[in-house]
């Protein structure tokens, strides 16, 4: 560890797409910062770079749905990623992105690097295509039916509601999300890069040279090599992205995990002239944060490439984290089953810290973890509040009324064995925080943070300084001294050990003891005289709020509305795995009679309302053409009642009654359910008047 001599953090380039939600805080930026600001308190050359990943399907994709233009949507995205990760104080030297004119030629050199030296293989295949778009289709273009659980919109690459990681080919009646075309299979060229080449050097770097690595990132690397490595198209058909740098490839851009790590040196050429050093010296220690989906892209490609290239540095350690759940529930971008950190820094405006508390004490660093809003306000009520901030706010106020507003000084000559064993737990926490973070266990590192102050709330309430005569025993007074002395050197402590976690509270500490940040130097921690006897500090001031009950209740009330904007809200944890299909026929036959009962109209919503104390009930107002009516309908999980007004709808116009929450409901609305839960009004295809009878 200690023969390097500069260090290159890089974080995971979050996909220009969306905005970054709570999980891509926990697995990566906020560990990343961390790490950084500690590194940077020990005085280290350091750089910390990312940016936005403004390539691949994932863009295209979002400008489809959105119906505008690839670089609309990363424009657009990248502006608010960044945005966020300043707001929560993620303190990167640079964010860069990847449409970059500097990135462009990084890139597209370092594939013409590994071209001229005939490194690729280049092999025609067959790939789907889409004959009414005329374009080749990406696998995640294509949806079908999952053969695993029967979910009809199968992406060509992964199910994403059982998990399975599926090929075109499995998927069946498999259709072109660009036109719902039935994909053809056609000729086309590309420049494969062949992985099973390094796998003898991949095993011994990685799995011999770097047993130290996470047990979750070694295990998933090890069992890559162990099936054996293949070659790996590094170009695609596309026209968003960086166009291949060789003749003939009209039409053909890197792939984007190609050209995204490449993303990092041209940052960090962006950030520096000195960018050679970071990237080509051997004493760099190169550490990328991403998350567990990344791992074989950064642990086994992303090397392989750099080694082929071989003018560059390798990783000395890629400390992924595993997956953030929210409320027991996986993060589902497409069904909005997430926590938006844009979202967040509006709700708890100036609270960055106490997401970071929470994001970091429960990160899921060896396995998912669950986040939970319970679990937010528990930890800061009764960690941050309770503990952290009410060990700094006594002793200010005990020493504003003790001591006079002053750092009172330390008497020698009655210091006993408490207070000797308090100042040394100074050194032994700097030591163990220093030796978590050295090896990415942030969570440990922070509990002895806390745990510190927790020890300087034991002190205190051993110490008692308040039931000290200060009159005329002038043992009294020197009691006082000592324990207040003792505990202000303590605060002190805290705010350098608390710093890379909480920069923001740090911020306010130093304020309060009104010293200036070099005192946050990592050197510091462990001293037991930081601040001079006789210094007058400021009024405290409170370092944390106490999150209440109806924040907490809003917040879930948030997460759960905007779930059903895109889907159904059935696809619980639960039965997630279970097959959806709808059932065959399953209730008794019946005759052509017992249909002719049933009267059918179209009708149309007029208005829609919640019922009380009902949540999943919606008030209609129906008008059936000869007359309105009210219908209560069980489909307020499903729709937000503005959304739906002015829809005609079928209705079963001669049910009787039915009183439902005191309200009478004079007929029902016919819906239909898909293999996902998701509801779909039947409505007629093209307007028609209300009152027609369907039969
Ligand atoms: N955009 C990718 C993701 O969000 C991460 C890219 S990391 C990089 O999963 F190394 F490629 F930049
Ligand atoms: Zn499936």
């Amino acid at each position: 560890m200690t023969d390097f001599n500069r260090i290159l953090v890089t974080a995971a380039l979050p996909y220009a797409n969306g905005p970054i939600h709570i999980g891509h805080l926990a697995g990566v930026y906020i560990p990343a910062d961390i790490y950084v600001r500690y590194q940077r308190a020990n005085k280290r050359d350091i750089k910390f770079v990312c940016g936005s990943d403004e390539h691949g399907v994932p863009i295209t994709i979002r400008a489809m749905k959105e119906g505008v233009s690839p670089q609309q949507v990363v424009d657009k995205y990248h502006a608010i990623i960044k945005e966020s990760m300043e707001q929560m104080g993620i303190s990167f030297d640079i964010y860069s992105r990847t449409s970059n004119k500097i990135h462009h030629e990084t890139a597209s050199d370092f594939f013409r690097k590994l071209y001229d030296d005939g490194l690729f293989e280049e092999k025609e295949t067959e790939q789907y295509f889409d004959e009414k778009a005329k374009t080749f289709l990406a696998d995640r273009y294509i949806v079908g039916t999952c053969p695993v659980c029967a979910n009809p919109n199968a992406y060509g690459d992964q199910c994403e509601r059982c998990g399975s990681s599926l090929s075109p080919d499995q998927l069946i009646n498999p259709r072109s999300v660009l036109s719902d075309a039935i994909p053809v299979k056609r000729k086309t060229r590309h420049w494969y890069f062949p992985l099973q080449d390094y796998e003898a050097w991949l095993k011994e770097w990685l799995l011999e040279g770097h047993k130290e690595w996470k047990n979750n990132v070694y295990g998933q690397c090890k069992s890559w090599l162990d099936n054996g490595l293949q070659s790996r198209a590094m170009t695609r058909d596309s026209n968003w992205g960086i166009k291949v740098p060789v003749d003939g490839a009209e039409g053909k851009v890197l792939y984007v995990w190609f050209d995204a790590p490449i993303g990092y040196i041209s940052a960090t050429k962006e950030l520096t002239g000195q960018w050679k050093d970071y990237w080509c010296k051997p004493d760099t220690k190169l550490v990328h944060f991403i998350g567990k989906d990344n791992i074989v892209f950064h642990c086994i490609i992303f090397p392989a490439m750099l080694k082929a290239h071989g003018e560059f540095v390798l990783p000395d350690n890629v400390p992924a984290n595993e997956f953030l759940n929210i409320e027991g529930d996986k993060v589902s971008t497409s069904r909005n089953w997430a926590v938006w950190v844009n979202d967040y820094v509006k709700d708890f405006p100036d609270q960055q810290d106490i997401l970071r508390y929470v994001l970091c004490s429960n990160a899921p660093e060896t396995k998912d973890n669950d986040f939970t809003w319970k679990d937010f306000q528990d930890r800061n009520n009764s960690e941050l509040v309770s503990i952290f901030g009410n060990f700094v706010n006594r002793t200010f106020v005990l020493m504003h009324k003790l001591c006079s507003g002053k750092v009172p000084p330390l008497h020698n000559d009655i210091l006993d064995d408490t207070d000797r064993a308090i100042i040394a737990e100074f050194e032994t926490t700097k030591n163990k925080v220093s030796d978590s973070l050295e090896n990415y266990k942030f969570r440990d590192a922070l509990f002895e943070v806390i745990d510190l102050a927790r020890k300087g709330n034991k002190y205190l309430q051993e110490k008692e300084p308040w039931k000290k005569q200060t009159g005329e025993g002038m043992d009294g007074q020197k009691q006082i001294d000592n324990c207040l002395h003792i505990c202000l050197q303590l605060t002190a402590n805290l705010s350098i050990l608390i710093n890379p976690f909480l920069p923001y509270t740090a911020k306010k500490m130093l304020h309060m003891m009104k010293v200036v940040e070099k005192m946050l130097e990592w050197e510091n921690a462990g001293k037991p005289n930081l601040l001079k006897t006789g210094y007058s500090l400021r009024e405290p001031q409170l370092l944390f709020r106490k999150i209440e009950d109806t924040e907490v209740a809003t917040q879930v009330e948030k997460l759960r509305s905007g779930l059903i904007k895109t889907e159904a809200s059935k696809e619980s944890s639960e039965n997630k795995t279970e097959s959806k299909v709808a059932a065959p026929v399953t209730k008794a036959e019946i005759q052509f009679d017992d249909f002719a009962k049933l009267d059918f109209r179209v009708g149309q919503i007029l208005s829609a309302s919640k019922v009380e104390k009902a949540d999943k009930l919606l008030k209609l107002e129906i008008d059936l053409g000869f007359e309105k009516r009210t219908i209560l309908s069980g489909i307020a999980m499903h729709f937000n009642p503005e959304e739906i007004i002015n829809k005609q709808v079928v209705v079963v116009a001669n049910l009787a009654p039915r009183k439902m929450r005191g309200i009478d409901s004079q007929g029902m609305i016919l819906m239909a359910e898909d293999g996902e839960g998701k509801l779909h009004f039947v409505s007629p295809e093209s307007i028609i008047n209300n009152g027609s009878s369907v039969s």
